[in-house]
């Protein structure tokens, strides 16, 4: 355990002492040891001051918090994600200088669940937590802590410190949503690809632009008529200045493009006439963009339907080796954990073969994005239990994916809850090994997996980022038309990440 997460629900008086005997006992067992509290009040900071003088702790007085009381609740209400990922950065800053990161929690954060927050918090941080609590409160707090942990992985703490207790604690490995896109921005920004935008003429995609500008995690091209962008941005109040702007109606590259497309489709049947007019069209601009190499990915559908967005790059940038069919994939984020739905966008009736490359693919999307693939091929059957012709097709597709892909730690066909509940699965398939803890999900068809994943995120308040093109040599990505500007930054840094 290098990290440890001090809940604080008493005075302030009393936190101090408890915090200031955590860190006499870690001083003397660790050399290089940081104090970190998430949302700080001015009073914390000057006990922090001391404590680093008393301590000789090596760290600036500036990096032992995110953020000012007041301003904490300014920043969360405004965008929760700018919210987590600041607090996030600035702790694993932390953690890559010194052996040792001692949280302290915060003690009041205006009307909200402090203690929620907290717990919600040294989730995100992957911090153990140790909660000074009153006894007459310690059989409450024990319960709502199994619960919020799936487990006992924590120590509450009254009087006296049972440090042999804590230092038995481990580091939570929680996937939350805020996690992942800190992780994704972070792969961004060390590695930046530069990402074509088709719908410049959309107010939500400026806005995401500004957002995307000022995380520096990406170069944007915006495609449509330079002056009218520019103003529309100037009326938003929004700073799109870095971005490159390129009109398909007016581009020198529309010549050297419409040759490409001409001679990528001539044996389909297409004029030089026709790619002449083509190029014009937005999509197929970004498209061309995308495989000529002059941007490494495309974000484009918040006003054209998913074929129109696709159908481009399905005929130009086409699959990778070894892949027969382009699929979409959805990462799911639940409460502290993320699944990948595949295929939610694109083969309406897969065959065998084409169940078994979304099942390779999306595990590899997956792994990609630092999840350990566990995939299961879904049905309304789980192991022999059911018959009929789609658990047929499952059970081929699982054939044809083991010896396809022997690495593949694949299985099915398999229900729902059995996929995910260790206990469903201890009895409906006690002989799988990884049944119960699935993370990637392959729904036998296009009408069960996106009515899927747009149940779960709409009744299960998840998020979802997707989808994901996967299998296609370089990523085009789609939106849907009723993305949010949130889902538009997600989408072009989770397309920056996949050019990597
Ligand atoms: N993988 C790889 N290539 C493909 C695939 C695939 N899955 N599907 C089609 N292609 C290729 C074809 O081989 C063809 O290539 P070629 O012209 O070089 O020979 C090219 O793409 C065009 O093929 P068509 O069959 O003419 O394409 P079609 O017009 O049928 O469009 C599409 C394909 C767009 C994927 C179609 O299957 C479709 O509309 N799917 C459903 C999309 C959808 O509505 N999704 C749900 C909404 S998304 C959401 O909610 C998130």
């Amino acid at each position: 355990m290098e990290n440890l997460y001090l809940i604080r629900s008493k005075s302030d008086d009393q936190n101090i002492i408890v915090g200031l005997k955590l860190l006499e006992y870690y001083s003397k067992n660790y050399k290089n040891i940081a104090i970190y509290c998430p949302i700080a009040s001015k009073h914390d900071i000057s006990i922090f001051q001391e404590w680093l003088n008393q301590f000789s702790i090596n760290q600036n007085i500036e990096n032992t918090y995110s953020f000012i009381d007041k301003d904490a609740m300014e920043e969360f209400n405004k965008d929760s994600n700018i919210f987590f990922n600041t607090i996030l950065k600035t702790y694993e800053e932390l953690k890559e200088k010194y052996e040792f990161v001692l949280t302290i929690g915060f003690s009041q954060f205006g009307i909200l669940d402090t203690f929620g927050l907290n717990v919600k918090i040294a989730k995100n941080l992957n911090t153990p937590i140790v909660a000074d609590v009153c006894s007459e409160y310690m059989s409450m707090t024990q319960k709502h802590l199994d619960k919020l942990l799936n487990g006992t992985n924590y120590v509450l703490i009254d009087e006296n410190i049972d440090f042999e207790k804590i230092s038995q604690l481990k580091s939570y490995d929680f996937m939350t949503p805020y996690r992942f896109k800190y992780e994704m921005i972070k792969k961004g920004i060390k590695n930046k690809k530069t990402v074509v935008l088709p719908e410049g003429n959309d107010e939500r995609i400026l806005k995401a632009c500004d957002i995307l500008l000022k995380t520096e995690v990406v170069d944007l091209i915006i495609l449509g008529d330079e002056k009218e962008i520019k103003q529309n941005a100037e009326k938003l109040m929004l700073n799109i200045h870095s971005a490159k702007m390129m009109n398909p109606s007016t581009s020198d590259l529309c010549e050297e493009f419409a040759s490409m497309l001409y001679e990528a489709r001539k044996s389909k049947g297409m004029t030089l006439d026709q790619a002449k007019e083509l190029v014009k069209d937005k999509t197929y601009f970004g498209t061309l963009l995308v495989h000529s190499g002059k941007a490494d990915a495309m974000v484009s559908g918040a006003s054209t339907t998913t074929a129109e967005t696709i159908r481009p790059a399905l005929q130009l940038i086409k699959t990778q080796e070894g892949v027969s069919s382009v699929s979409g994939l959805f990462f799911m984020g639940l409460e502290d954990k993320m699944l990948a739905f595949a295929d939610c966008a694109v083969n309406p009736n897969p065959t065998a073969e084409q169940l078994a490359s979304s099942a390779y693919v999306s595990a590899m999307t997956a792994k990609s994005f630092g999840l350990d693939p566990k995939v299961a091929l879904l049905s309304y059957s789980s192991g022999d239990s059911g018959k009929g012709e789609s658990v047929d097709l499952v059970k081929e597709a699982l054939k044809i994916a083991k010896e396809k892909y022997p690495e593949l730690n694949i299985d099915g066909p398999m229900q729902f809850d059995c996929a995910y509940d260790p206990k469903t699965a201890a009895s409906k398939m006690p002989e799988s090994k990884i049944a119960g803890q699935i993370n990637v999900y392959v729904f036998p068809d296009l009408d069960a997996a996106n009515i899927g994943y747009k149940a779960v995120q709409r009744t299960a308040n998840a998020l979802a980022i997707g989808p994901i093109l996967q299998g296609l040599k370089k990523p085009v990505n789609d939106l849907s038309r009723g993305c949010l500007v949130d889902d538009i930054v997600d989408t072009v840094i989770l397309s920056a990440v996949q050019a990597q």
